[in-house]
C-alpha cells in the first residue's frame, strides 16, 4: 500500500489540500499527516514547530491563532525552493538534479485536520489517513485528546469494518500511543522510530501499537524488523520511501505501507 507522505509533497506544497488531491488523483491509498495544535485549539496539518520553511510568514504554530496562521500563503515557497534546485542543476549538481520536479506556484491556504478529514471522506473510494502528532513542549497530551475528539466527531475514533481502517494514529513517542490506545482502543496506532533503542521495544509494555514504523535508513540496516514485527502479529509502516531500490527492498521484505513523496512514481514501480 502505497501512502503519500505529506500529501504528493515530491510535486506539490506539503500538507496542502493541493498536495493530497493530487496523491488522491494518482492512486494513492492512503495519505500521512502531522498534526499541531495552534493557540486557540485547532489541530492544523504542519511538520515543522514554526511555520518558517513553508510559508510566507514566520512564527511558532503554538503561539499562532488559526486566523494569524490564514494571514499566510503555504504554496508559493515550493516554487521557490524549486526554483533555486533549478539553478543549482544549471551548475550541475545531480544530487539536486533528481529532486527538481514540477513547479506550483498558487498561493495555497493552511489545511485544518477537520478539511483533510472531509476531503478523504468524501473521495469515492475508501482511503486511510495516517496522522501523526507531534509534541509541542507547550501542549503535550492535549494533541492526543484533540484527535480523538475531532475523530470522535467524526465518527472515525472506531474499530474499522475491513482490512483499510479510515483513520490511524501514528507517534515516536510510546506515551503518545499508549494515551490514544487507552483512550480510543479501537483505532489502529503505529509507533515510529529511527533509532537502534526501537529495537529493543517490547510491544506489551507500552501500548500495544497495531503496526510499526522504522524509517527506510533503519529498515535498510535492520531487515529482519519486519519479520520480528510480522511474528507479534503487527505489520510495518516504512517512511520514507522514494528510491525504486528501497521501494523494491520495501516489497522483497512484504512491507505492508510506504510513505513516499511520490506516490504516483511509487504505485507504478510496484506494478499500478
Ligand atoms: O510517516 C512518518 C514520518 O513522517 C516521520 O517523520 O519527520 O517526516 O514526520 P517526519
Ligand atoms: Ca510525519
Amino acid at each position: 500500500m502505497v501512502v503519500a507522505h505529506r500529501g504528493a509533497s515530491g510535486e506539490r506544497p506539503e500538507h496542502t489540500l493541493a498536495a493530497y488531491e493530487l496523491a488522491l488523483q494518482q492512486g494513492a491509498d492512503a495519505l500521512e499527516c502531522d498534526v499541531r495544535l495552534t493557540r486557540d485549539g485547532t489541530l492544523i496539518c504542519m511538520h515543522d514547530r514554526k511555520i518558517d520553511r513553508t510559508s510566507s510568514g514566520r512564527g511558532v504554530v503554538s503561539t499562532m491563532t488559526l486566523d494569524d496562521l490564514r494571514a499566510h500563503d503555504y504554496g508559493r515557497w515550493h516554487a521557490e525552493m524549486q526554483g533555486r534546485q533549478r539553478s543549482a542543476v544549471a551548475l550541475g549538481d545531480p544530487e539536486i538534479a533528481d529532486a527538481a520536479v514540477d513547479r506550483y506556484s498558487e498561493p495555497l491556504s493552511v489545511l485544518t485536520l477537520s478539511e483533510l478529514l472531509t476531503l478523504v471522506l468524501d473521495w469515492g473510494t475508501p482511503k486511510t489517513l495516517f496522522i501523526e502528532t507531534k509534541h509541542p513542549v507547550r501542549y503535550g497530551a492535549l494533541v492526543e485528546a484533540k484527535l480523538i475528539a475531532e475523530l470522535q466527531r467524526f465518527g472515525l475514533a472506531r474499530k474499522p469494518a475491513g482490512s483499510f481502517p479510515p483513520v490511524v494514529m501514528m507517534s515516536f513517542a510510546p506515551s503518545a500511543v499508549f494515551r490514544v490506545r487507552r483512550s480510543a482502543p479501537a483505532l489502529p496506532t503505529v509507533l515510529l522510530g529511527e533509532n537502534s533503542r526501537y529495537l529493543g521495544y517490547r510491544p506489551t509494555t507500552t501500548g500495544v501499537p497495531a503496526a510499526i514504523g522504522p524509517s527506510i535508513e533503519m529498515l535498510r540496516e535492520h531487515p529482519r524488523v519486519v519479520e520480528r514485527a510480522r511474528a507479534s502479529g503487527r505489520s510495518t509502516y516504512v517512511w520514507t520511501v522514494d528510491e525504486p531500490v528501497d521501494v523494491q527492498l520495501c516489497r522483497d521484505l512484504g512491507v505492508r505501507w510506504i510513505a513516499t513523496n511520490f506516490p504516483e512514481r511509487t504505485k507504478q514501480l510496484l506494478g499500478g
